[in-house]
């Protein structure tokens, strides 16, 4: 990846207009968010440095929540100005901290309200180092020209290897066995315990973490079997089945690894029960609602499921602690009575793998959304990106303008840009907000600055960035 640090202006060119030149875009050639004052950022700085236009360390970042030392020296190593705290932060302290950054790291204990993100005058991006970004306000943050970034396939490792573990774990019944020896009592039973050499594995869902399951399975001798709504590549020898009663009536392990969907509410319920062969097993590590609780314990009451291992569960407690109980699931008493059973606490995912995978993706999508102005990966913005500026093209200018998606828009940014060879350009937009992208070729900081103000000055702008 080539940093928009890269990127230097010639030396002459910008001597003459160095009162025009930015430390860094977001400082100057970055428009302030619409509750902002203007002024704040479209004054240019007479102390600007002649020869590093985009001053990496104007950028100020605030990492709440322990965020991950990988990420953490990520965003340190592009010279940014980092400020790291371990814990979350009470809102006014929160609102008083926001203020000021460029960018602010993250996960799932702090609230980015509409209220908080307010008074956030200079944010241009968030990044969320977990999966979920229902922390944040989404739609504000889009309509306010804030980029939102997280990690939702970092962990498919850790959730694949804690499946096949489970799968295990079943076959021998070694939860049970584990339990009684901590009572004291010795139990040496063979009788319906099993390798899982030469059983077969149905997967329901091969996403991510599908696919990956499926090849550490095959390594351990499991014949795989996928049922999935998208016609896929099977990875190894696994083959997709047609239908998830196909699944059910082969498969000697079931495994859910489906999104939670409407569609998929519910989705392994009684009827699916009776489809399973008779002394199967059931996992579930997707979603909790995926699978239809009562009707899995009567399944297993009844002898018809062997065991099962669940991981997620439609009400989830917030936080560590005494709370697994009927107040949370009404059928939580029910549930901790069966045999064979192995209940975790959604834990997936979670590892010290996954954690590091998701500093490094979260860090350097901020990275890349703040030097380079891509969106890729983004859950609120349309999810654009064009090739990277080399420092054999110093004077291109890449033109960030996201902008309401309002028609006539780009007949207007285009006369703007017209004036310049515009090298190549991609626009995307996402409901009502749209993002646009150009690289203009043989522009000085004076023109830089001329289209930054035209752009500001249409009525469908959002928020402009000029990377140089
Ligand atoms: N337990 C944990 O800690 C943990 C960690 C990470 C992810 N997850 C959950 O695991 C699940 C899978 O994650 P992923 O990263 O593999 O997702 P993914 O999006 O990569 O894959 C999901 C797959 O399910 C398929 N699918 C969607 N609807 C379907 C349907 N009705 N029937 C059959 N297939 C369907 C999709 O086509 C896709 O191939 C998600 O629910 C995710 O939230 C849990």
């Amino acid at each position: 990846m080539t940093s928009a640090r890269d990127i230097r202006p010639r030396a002459d060119d910008l001597a003459a207009q160095a009162q025009y030149l930015s430390t860094s875009p977001s400082a100057s050639f970055h428009s302030p968010s619409s509750h902002g004052s203007a002024l704040t950022r479209t004054v240019p700085l007479v102390n600007a440095k002649h020869l590093k236009p985009f001053a990496t360390e104007d950028i100020k970042v605030l990492l709440l929540e322990n965020v991950n030392q990988a990420g953490r020296d990520i965003l340190k190593q592009q010279g940014y100005q980092v400020e790291f705290l371990k814990s979350s932060l009470p809102e006014d302290q929160l609102i008083e901290k926001i203020r000021d950054v460029h960018v602010i790291g993250i996960r799932s204990k702090t609230k980015l309200s509409a209220r908080v993100l307010k008074e956030a005058k200079n944010l241009i991006v968030i990044g969320c180092f977990c999966i979920g970004t229902n922390q944040v306000d989404l739609q504000y943050a889009a309509e306010h020209g804030i980029a939102v970034f997280n990690s939702p396939f970092s962990n498919s490792r850790s959730v694949a290897e804690l499946v096949i573990g489970e799968i295990i774990c079943l076959a021998r019944q070694l939860g049970d066995r584990s339990n009684e020896m901590h009572s004291g009592t010795w139990n040496k039973v063979s009788n319906k315990c099993w390798e899982i050499r030469g059983k077969t594995l149905g997967i329901v869902g091969y996403g991510h973490i599908g696919a990956q399951l499926s090849v550490l399975a095959e390594s351990m001798g499991m014949s795989v079997i996928f049922y999935d709504v998208l016609n896929l590549m099977a990875l190894g020898t696994a083959r997709q089945v047609n239908t998830l009663e196909a699944l059910l009536g082969e498969a000697d392990f079931v495994t859910c690894h489906v999104p939670e969907l409407p569609e998929t509410k519910g989705m392994i319920g009684q009827k699916q029960f009776e489809q399973m062969k008779p002394g199967s097993y059931l996992i579930n590590a997707s979603r909790g609602t995926v699978v239809d609780i009562p009707a899995l314990i009567e399944a297993m009451r009844s002898g018809k499921v062997a065991g099962a291992a669940l991981d997620v569960y439609p009400n989830e407690p917030a936080g560590n602690g005494d709370y697994f109980n009927n107040e949370l699931n009404t059928w939580g008493a029910d549930l901790r009575s069966l045999k064979n059973l192995i209940l975790t606490p959604h834990i997936g995912g979670s590892t010290e793998e996954a954690q590091s995978a998701i500093g490094v993706e979260v860090a350097t999508a901020l990275t890349r959304y703040v030097n380079e102005g891509t969106t890729l990966g983004a859950v609120n913005l349309p999810e654009v990106a064009l090739r990277s500026l080399t420092i054999d093209e110093p004077s291109h200018a890449r033109v960030v303008y996201i902008h309401k998606n309002i028609p006539g828009v780009l007949r207007k940014v285009n006369e703007i840009l017209g004036d310049h060879n515009v090298d190549k350009q991609m626009t995307d937009s996402r409901g009502d907000v749209a993002y646009l992208m150009a690289d203009i070729s043989d522009v000085n900081s004076t023109q830089i600055k001329e289209l930054y103000q035209s752009l500001e000055s249409l009525n469908s702008r959002i928020m402009t960035r000029i990377l140089y």
